[in-house]
């Protein structure tokens, strides 16, 4: 067993160590906006993110959704309820997207003091039928939010709206749909914004989450990042990134998508 001195040893280089790492991930937000950390395990990152002492302020949890790619994981609920655990302590709002079938499960299973804003739809039409049954044209994603968490429905307010309300004329604040029409990026749909990940979302999929949950300079956090669809949604409204995938493949697709290089941890 160690001793006392030893142990405080310890924590000194740990204290130097979260400090320098700390440092180096804010100085490289400053420079490029978005952060790529090197690959690493969602509950890896979660908690190097905590020990850290980085609060985002929204965190996006885009998982394999325990179908189809990716595969089904025996563990995958706890899984899900550890993560949310975690991420209930650093974020004020978190983004958890699956199928409505997978994802319905938590509703009524979250870790305090989580509570569900909304249940948000992803409506596309254009997914190529290659199942014998139903043709699957929509991903859930829950809103979830600490008590107090602000929204910003304003950020959705077009010019008009706007000129209304610096009159003091608006008469209620509309918010957005919770239904977000957007096709997927399959086949010749949104060729550019491709980069050959298996389940890249759209931007315009990611972006009213970053709106209606963030202001300019605030910071989200994605630790099953992809090809880093937040980065770019989050870099594209002034908010700043971090960001971290299992996979060295998907790493590698992301540092050449946002033109950043990751820092190694
Ligand atoms: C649905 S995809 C995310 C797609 C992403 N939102 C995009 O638009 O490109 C899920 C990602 O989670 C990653 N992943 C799976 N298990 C993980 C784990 N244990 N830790 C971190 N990332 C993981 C996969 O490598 C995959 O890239």
């Amino acid at each position: 067993m160690k001793g006392p001195d030893e142990l405080m040893v310890q924590s000194k280089i740990a204290d130097t160590y979260n400090a320098e790492t700390r440092l180096r991930i804010e100085l490289s937000l400053q420079q490029q906006g978005v952060v790529i950390l090197s690959p690493m395990d969602i509950f890896d990152s979660i908690n190097l993110i905590k020990a850290l002492g980085i609060m985002p302020k929204a965190t996006i949890l885009d998982p394999w959704y325990n179908k189809g790619y990716g595969g089904v994981k025996y563990n995958y609920r706890e899984e899900v309820i550890a993560i949310l655990n975690i991420c209930a302590s650093i974020s004020d709002h978190i983004f958890l997207w699956g199928f409505p079938e997978i994802v319905a499960y938590f509703v009524d299973k979250l870790p305090e003091p989580l509570s569900l804003v909304a249940w948000l739809t992803w409506y596309y039409k254009n997914n190529p039928s290659v199942i014998r049954g139903w043709r699957s044209s929509q991903n859930a994603c829950l809103h979830l939010a600490r008590p107090g968490a602000r929204l910003y429905p304003e950020h959705f307010l077009n010019e008009a709206q706007k000129a209304k309300q610096a009159q003091g004329k608006l008469r209620y604040m509309p918010g957005p749909t919770s239904v977000i029409e957007a096709p997927l990026l399959v086949g010749f749909v949104g060729r550019k914004e491709q980069t050959g990940h298996p389940a890249q979302k759209p931007i315009s999929v990611f972006e009213p989450l970053i709106l209606m949950a963030t202001e300019e300079g605030d910071l989200v956090f994605d630790p099953m990042s992809g090809s880093g669809t937040t980065g770019e949604a989050a870099r594209k409204h002034g908010r700043f990134a971090i960001i971290c995938d299992i996979l060295e493949e998907y790493t590698q697709i992301a540092e050449k998508r946002l033109n950043v290089e990751r820092i190694s941890i």
